[in-house]
């Protein structure tokens, strides 16, 4: 009887490592591939959206061509990202990749940011960028980089990140993220730009910032440089 317990609380020890496995990323596909569909008569259920009838899979269903064309860097950070997600490929869906095209201005910044659902690395195709990631607390370590045509850099999963275009020509890089809707939340914009905003007392003492200070920062325009 004793041995039975163990044995089921066991189990329910493996069953609970699995799941938290299973959630770490991407669910795994149980199926070739799941074309999104936004057709409720002609779907079925898997992974958050819903699949279309494998049968009536197209090419273009894979495919997409809006990395041919440099992003509109003309904003106040000189940086623009188009992504390749699932929200431009729906046969992404359920498989747990994507893409973006990252341009930059000379001195163009893709501000910090985390990707809550993904891990990233990155390859410069043009162009020199210093690129860098911090840990988490309690460290908060800097690990940081200057990066070349050709070079390749990891972002880990959640931690805050940045690239900078510290050449005096345009810069272009390609991310590969760990997730086929990794989610962006740019750190400046979400705090000083969330609607509604966040009271002046949080961001008063969280910054260590005068009321006007907190005040000036949130009146400013706060350039999201994506493209969706
Ligand atoms: C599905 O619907 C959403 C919201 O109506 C829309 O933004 C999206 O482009 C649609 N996707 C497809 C593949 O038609
Ligand atoms: C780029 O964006 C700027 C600012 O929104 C706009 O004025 C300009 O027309 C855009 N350029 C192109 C080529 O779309």
């Amino acid at each position: 009887m004793k041995k039975m317990v163990a044995n089921t609380l066991a189990y329910i020890a493996l069953f609970a490592m699995a799941f938290s496995l299973a959630y770490a990323s991407d669910p795994s596909p149980l199926q070739d591939f799941c074309v999104a569909v936004n057709d409720t008569n002609a779907a079925v259920f898997v992974n958050g959206k819903f699949c279309q009838d494998p049968k009536l899979a197209t090419p273009n269903d894979f495919s997409f061509s809006g990395l041919r064309l440099p992003g509109n860097t003309s904003n106040q950070l000189g940086s623009m990202v188009t992504p390749a997600s699932v929200a431009q490929i729906p046969g992404l869906n359920t498989l747990g990749v994507s893409l973006a095209r990252v341009d930059y201005a000379p001195y163009g910044l893709n501000p910090p940011h985390t990707h809550p659902r993904a891990t990233e690395i990155l390859t410069v195709l043009e162009g020199t960028l210093y690129v860098g990631f911090v840990t988490s607390n309690p460290d908060n370590r800097l690990i940081s980089k200057v990066l070349y045509k050709g070079d390749v850099f990891v972002f880990p999963q959640g931690l805050i990140h940045f690239q900078l275009n510290v050449g005096t020509t345009n810069a272009v890089a390609i991310a590969s993220l760990s997730s086929q809707n990794p989610g962006v939340i740019t750190i400046a914009r979400a705090v000083f730009g969330s609607k509604p905003a966040i009271s002046v007392d949080v961001l008063t003492k969280a910054f260590q910032l005068d009321k006007d200070v907190v005040a000036n920062l949130q009146s400013k325009f706060w350039t999201d440089n994506h493209t969706y």
